[in-house]
């Protein structure tokens, strides 16, 4: 079974999805590590609960960003990583893991990139006014959500949608979709 990592900077609840996509046997990959960058993001105690290790370090306590990717590294070749998960990972990847790990990235992002990347993608859409948004899935580069795309779906921002309606409607999308990647990249469909 492939070897994943997941990292992951907060809620966690595209983690959690596919922890139970690996427990449901819809997903078949060995989910090897947690990478998570903040202390006290509620994703750790949901690694904890599923039983998958979590290695949890702050970049800023090493002198630069490659010596803390360096360290990430060192974790996930000592388990055999084979593919790098990012699900709410806060941090662009530098040279150190994308050079280790060239189309061995992958990013959720929840709007229909090339729109509305960065930060609060869901509240610049609702800003904007759009009727359709949605989720994109793509490899990850050096870039802020650039990378080649994998697969793309649409919601609809329909009237009198609240921010968190619509939030719940990305989140449900994400949970379904990030599962169905995954596994359709580790069995070379
Ligand atoms: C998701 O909306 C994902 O698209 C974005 O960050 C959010 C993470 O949410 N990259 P969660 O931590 O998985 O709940």
């Amino acid at each position: 079974m492939k070897k994943i990592a997941i990292f992951a900077s907060g809620t966690g609840s595209n983690f959690e999805a596919i922890v139970q996509a690996v427990q449901d046997d819809v997903l078949h990959a060995n989910i090897a590590l947690l990478v998570c960058d903040k202390p006290n993001a509620p994703v750790i105690e949901k690694a904890k609960r599923a039983g998958i290790p979590a290695f949890v370090a702050s970049p800023k306590e090493y002198p630069s960003k490659a010596d803390y990717e360096s360290h990430v590294n060192e974790q996930l070749q000592s388990l055999g990583v084979e593919l790098i998960v990012l699900a709410g990972y806060m941090r662009l990847i530098g040279p150190t893991l994308l050079s280790v790990y060239p189309n061995k990235i992958i990013n959720i992002h929840p709007s229909l990139l090339p729109a509305f990347p960065g930060k609060d993608a869901i509240g610049q859409a609702m800003e904007a006014g759009v009727k359709v948004t949605g989720v994109t899935i793509h490899y990850v580069d050096e870039g802020m959500d650039t990378g080649p795309i994998i697969e793309q779906k649409a919601i609809t921002i329909d009237q009198g949608d609240t921010l968190a309606d619509v939030e719940a409607k990305i989140h449900a999308l994400e949970h379904e979709l990030y599962p169905e990647v995954i596994e359709r990249l580790i069995t070379d469909k």
